[in-house]
Parts: C-alpha cells; structure tokens; sequence
C-alpha cells in the first residue's frame, strides 16, 4: 500500500485511518518518499490554533522548483511540462519540455536578480494565462521571492491595493492580452495603477499582443531583451520551510481582501499530494484545469501540483465561446487531454448551447471530470457526466478554498463511488467537523451545520499578509479550536458532506468570491447614493447574481434612474472589476433594519430571489413597513 497513491475504496480509508491517528508519521513519510529536501524536518507538525500558529517540517530546506523541475530532469527532460493552447486556434500551440522550462525559470531567476529583487521580496504578477505566468512565478520560487498573482481581470484601483497591501517592489505584467475577440491593455491598467505605489521600483512587460505602448523610462522594462542577454542556469535559494511561498488575495464579507499568505513545504506536500490522488494522474497523462492562475485552483492545480508530480499541464489563454461554444471540447479533442477540471459556471453556460458543439468531437480521452469552485447543481452534474464524461469518467466535485491551498473534501476517481452535488468523503489528513450555532459539535450522520475543519493540514494558509489579527479573528474565533471555513455542510447517512454555501455575506458570482460590504462601499461613494444593501439571486448560469436595494439621497432621485444604474456599475467595474457588477439594481426608500440598526439582509435576499410569500418573521424590525413598499417595487 503506498500512502502517496491512494487507488482503491478500502485503501482510502486505511490511509484515511492513519492519517487521522498517526497524523505527524503519515505526512512525515509522504515528505520523505517524494520530494527533493536539501535538509530534514526537525519535527513534522507544531500547532496552535488558539494563536493561531501551525508549523509543517519545520527546521526542513528546499526549493520548490527543484521539486518542480531539476529533479525531473534526470528521467523526463524531454517531457512536455506546459502545453500552451492559444486564444486563437490558428495560432499553433507550443509544448514546452520540462528541460526548457527550467533554462526559462532559471533566465527569469536571473533577470529578477539582476533588477534587485530577492530573496523575500513581493512581486506583483498581472498577467494573462501565457508561458510566462507560469514562468514568472517559479522564477520568484526559485530566488525566494514572494509572489503575488492578481487575475488580469481586476481593475487598477483592486491591483493599487493589493500592491500597497504587500508592499511589492516589481510588477510583471505585458503589452496587453487576448481574450476572445477582444484585446485588453492590461499595461494601461498597470500604469494607472501604479500612480499611488510608492513601493514599485520596476515593472517587467512580456511582449504578447505586439502594442505600441507606453514605457516609462528608468521603470519599466521589455522582459525580451533582459532573458536574452540571461544565463540559463540559477542555482534556487535554499528556503526554509515555512518561508513564505505567496500571497494570494481572496475576497471578505468586510473590509479589503485578504491577502492570504502559504508558506514553502507543508504548501507543496499538500499541492502535489492532492493533485495525484484527486485526478489520479499517471505518465503519459495529459490534464487540463480551465481555470485562471489568478485563483488557488490555477496555483495548485494548474502549476505547482501538477508540474510537482511531472505531469503535462495545459495552459489555455482563451475562453469557452471563441470562436465558439465548442472551443473547450476541441481542445479537449486536439491535445487528447486525459482529465478536465472546471467550473461548474462554465459547464452550465456550455449545457444551455446545442450538443452538436460537443457531438462533433472525439472525447474519448477523457478519464476523470472535475468540477471547483461553487456548488454544481444536479442538472449541470449529469449534463456534464452524460456529453462529456458519456457515463465512463467519475466526476469529482472538489470543495476547497484559498485558504486551504488544496482540495480538502472530493471523491478520488475509481475508489469513492459519486453522488451528484455530494463533495464526498474529506481527502486523508482533512478532519471536518459540523457545528450548530451555539457552538456545539453536530456528531453522527445525518446532520448539518457550519462546516469547520478541527485538525492542521499541511497546505493551509499560515496567516493574512500583514494581519495576523484579522486571520485569526476571521477563521479560529467563531469556534474553539477549530478552523472555520464560512460554509455550511450536510453530512447524510453515509458520512458523504454536500456543501451547502456560505453562511456569511460573501456571494459567489460564476465562481468569483464577492463580498458584499466591500461593494457596497463602492456604491455607496456615488454622490447620489444615500445608503445601499446587495445579496445574491439565483442564475442559471452564474449560480447567483448581485441585486442591489439603493436609497439615494434628494438629489439622486431627480435623475434619470437607467443613467445611474449605469454609473453605479461603471464606478463598481473601475474600482472592483466587472465580475462585482450588479444585475438587477432597485431604488428604495428604506431598507429593513432590526432595532439595532442592522441591515436584515434574509428578507432582501427572499425578495430578491421571488419569494415573497415566506418572507418569516418582519415584525421584529425597526420599520416593518419598507417591506411591502420594497415587495411592490421588485425589479
Ligand atoms: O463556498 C465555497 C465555494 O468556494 C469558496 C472558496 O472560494 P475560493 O477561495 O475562491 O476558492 C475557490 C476554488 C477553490 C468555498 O468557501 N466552493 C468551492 N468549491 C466548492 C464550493 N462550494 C461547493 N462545492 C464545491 N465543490
């Protein structure tokens, strides 16, 4: 029995057993038997989630791309590590060799030593989903730098705050980048950025599009000529353990994101642990994660755990509807691509359109479906396992968050029988736990509550970057000793957990985490808005959507309502990115309020999904009567 590849029923929960009793021996030789350390752990685990504190292999050094790619040199030089699929078909994919993919880091490595970047430093990597995202970020891997990825599509106010936030002294970014039929300035949106980040010292730009854009001298940089001129060799920065790996923001129900920090070895144990048992990847595999690198799933499932296991990961820079519905299931097709992992956004945008998108492909490579991000409802489930799967792959519905740095609860392929919308059984070395809110453990089956997680696991996140307070507050303070995710869960007869959604007021919009305070901040700075309340409305496609209950202020309520609709979601593109706008946007003149002055969000959220006839107790509110006004006026 191996512990690292878990390939039956009965072996999972051997392995499961053990991880939970024997948890320091379990993880300790999993670290041992498959990864490249350049010195020992002194101890596997030190905890303390009362601080909270938790420390993996501490005392351990390495470098994770030399898990990534000097150690698979040896065997697989010639391996394609990276195919990269194009925006447009007509332009030829490339495959990059783990070979050349290391001479690429290791220029990178010296391009960013050479403009003074070291070890623990933050850069800032604003980039479409080209080789060089990739590249970039093992290359601050390599000299011990801290990356930051900020999706390319979030505006320049959200890239200016989480510049400041981490205080990063490069930004890598390009002269622009494809998307469908659209090209995007993503080097304009830098510069504006950039007008209030004094920490900034040099900006890196890849050419991508071939614009003619502004650089501004002694700052900004072409990448092209600096690797040129690069050595092909960089030898890493020995790390420790727990130094700091990344920082990737993540959205709060208040305030700014959270830039959550993971740190070197408990990150990669986990990343390259749950990549191989939850897409049960052998040589010569092809996988696909669709996802952005700008989130945890394109971080773990798209670079460090597969190229960690030397597998062949698919880079896709385009989108699923160009030229049209059928790209994915081409590519699928044309790289013969033996697991696929998306959205369950994606898959119900693609199961409204005519099969003939799918029917025209040749899918039989398919092994193993995934699905991340949002809970995927039973219609999108079978759609997916009937047309893409045709019944033969096991689809596995992976919950886990940026916080946990890898999946925590999903069926592994071939061993854990599936049932739609049912996450499963918690990967070994995750202990779930469902609490009531009194704080009580939920105990046995056929129970549901607030889901928390009661023991470390290697791959989550050690802090929030600058705010060691907020993390703890956020996570370890709701419940005694226990991780807190901010998600309920069910747990049936046979122990299988279904996640339910948030219980806080984050809204997950087509798999984008959206806090609802931060953006109602922004609404509320339009000079015409008095006051504003947003929840979530069910969508076909997007799971939810944003509707916003507005009271403006005397002035606003002389203009022309569809105008300042508009603006209000002009000024939420600019300042969030366009992911935040709001579908539906209603003016009011009261909101419902408890006797405290708090906002009583279940009645706007009824309203707001249609269902006004079990709207529950009103008569508690300060102003019982806004509800019926508001019910009248429903958009
Ligand atoms: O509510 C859960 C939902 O996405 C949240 C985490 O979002 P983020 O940090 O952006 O990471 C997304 C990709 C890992 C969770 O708190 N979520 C994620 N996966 C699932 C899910 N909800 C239901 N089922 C899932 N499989």
């Amino acid at each position: 029995m191996s512990n690292y590849h878990i390939k039956g029923l009965e072996e999972y929960f051997q392995v499961y057993r053990k991880s939970v009793n024997q948890p320091e021996q379990f993880w300790g030789e999993i670290a041992e038997e498959n990864f490249l350390w350049r010195k020992r752990w002194d101890k596997v685990l030190k905890w303390d989630f009362e601080k909270p504190e938790i420390k993996w292999f501490e005392g351990a050094q390495l470098n994770i791309t030399e898990n990534c790619l000097d150690r698979h040199l040896y065997a697989s030089a010639d391996k394609t590590a990276i195919i990269f699929e194009p925006n447009d078909p007509l332009e030829p994919a490339q495959h990059i060799t783990y070979q050349e993919l290391q001479e690429r880091v290791c220029k990178f490595s010296n391009v960013l030593q050479d403009q003074g970047i070291k070890r623990g430093d933050r850069v800032c990597i604003y980039l479409s989903m080209i080789p060089e995202l990739a590249i970039a970020m093992l290359a601050c891997a390599r000299v011990g730098a801290v990356h930051s990825v900020v999706f390319a599509g979030f505006s320049s106010t959200a890239i200016r705050s989480r510049i400041n936030d981490a205080n990063c002294k490069m930004v890598i970014t390009s002269d622009g980048s494809y998307r469908g039929n659209k090209t995007i300035d993503l080097k304009g949106i830098v510069d504006v950025a950039l007008e209030d980040t004094p920490s900034i010292e040099t900006v890196l730009v890849v050419k991508r599009i071939k614009s003619d854009i502004h650089m501004r001298p002694n700052r900004d940089k072409w990448l092209e000529p600096l690797m040129e001129e690069a050595s092909t060799t960089f030898t890493p920065e020995i790390m420790n353990a727990e130094d700091p790996l990344f920082v990737l923001y993540t959205s709060g129900s208040t305030g700014q994101p959270k830039g959550m920090l993971h740190t070197t070895a408990g990150y990669m144990v986990y990343a390259a642990y749950t990549f191989k048992n939850v897409f049960q990847y052998n040589q010569p595999d092809v996988y696909w994660c669709s996802a952005d690198v700008g989130w945890i799933t394109g971080h773990s499932y798209i670079i460090y755990g597969p190229l960690l296991n030397g597998a062949t990961t698919l880079l896709f820079e385009g989108v699923p509807n160009f030229p049209d519905y059928s790209r994915f299931w081409d590519v699928i097709d044309k790289h013969k691509v033996n697991q696929f992992y998306t959205a369950p956004t994606a898959i119900r945008a693609l199961a409204k359109e005519n099969l003939s998108y799918v029917e025209n492909h040749d899918l039989s490579s398919l092994k193993v479906l995934g699905t991340v991000g949002e809970p995927i409802n039973e219609e999108a489930w079978h759609w997916y396992n009937d047309n893409i799967g045709k019944n033969n792959c096991p689809v596995v519905d992976t919950w886990f968050q940026t916080e946990n740095g890898g999946i925590m609860i999903s069926p592994i392929p071939f061993a854990t029988p599936t049932i739609p919308t049912f996450a499963t059984l918690p990967l070994p070395g995750i202990q779930p736990a469902l609490m009531d809110e009194n704080g009580n453990e939920l105990l046995g089956n056929q129970v549901s509550g607030r889901l928390c997680i009661r023991f470390p696991w290697p791959g989550m996140a050690r802090t929030i970057y600058g705010d060691h307070k907020r993390f703890k507050d956020t996570y370890f303070s709701t419940f005694k000793n226990m991780y807190f995710t901010g998600d309920g869960a069910l747990r049936d007869a046979t122990g299988y957990y279904r996640i339910t959604g948030r219980v806080d007021d984050v809204i997950i919009v087509s798999g984008h985490n959206l806090g609802t305070a931060p953006i109602e901040d922004v609404i509320n700075e339009h000079p015409a808005v008095a006051e504003s309340a947003i929840v979530g409305f069910p969508h076909d496609i997007k799971g939810n959507s944003l509707y916003g209950f507005v009271i403006l202020k005397e002035s606003g309520e002389q203009r022309d309502p569809q105008n300042l609709r508009k603006e209000i979601n002009q000024l939420i593109s600019e300042r969030i990115g366009p992911i935040a706008k709001m579908e539906k946007i209603q003016f009011t003149n009261g909101l419902p309020k408890t006797r405290s002055g708090k906002i009583m969000r279940r009645i706007l959220r009824k309203i707001a999904a249609g269902e006004i006839n079990s709207l529950g107790d009103s008569s508690t509110l300060l102003n019982p009567e806004v509800v019926q006004e508001i019910i009248d006026t429903r958009l």
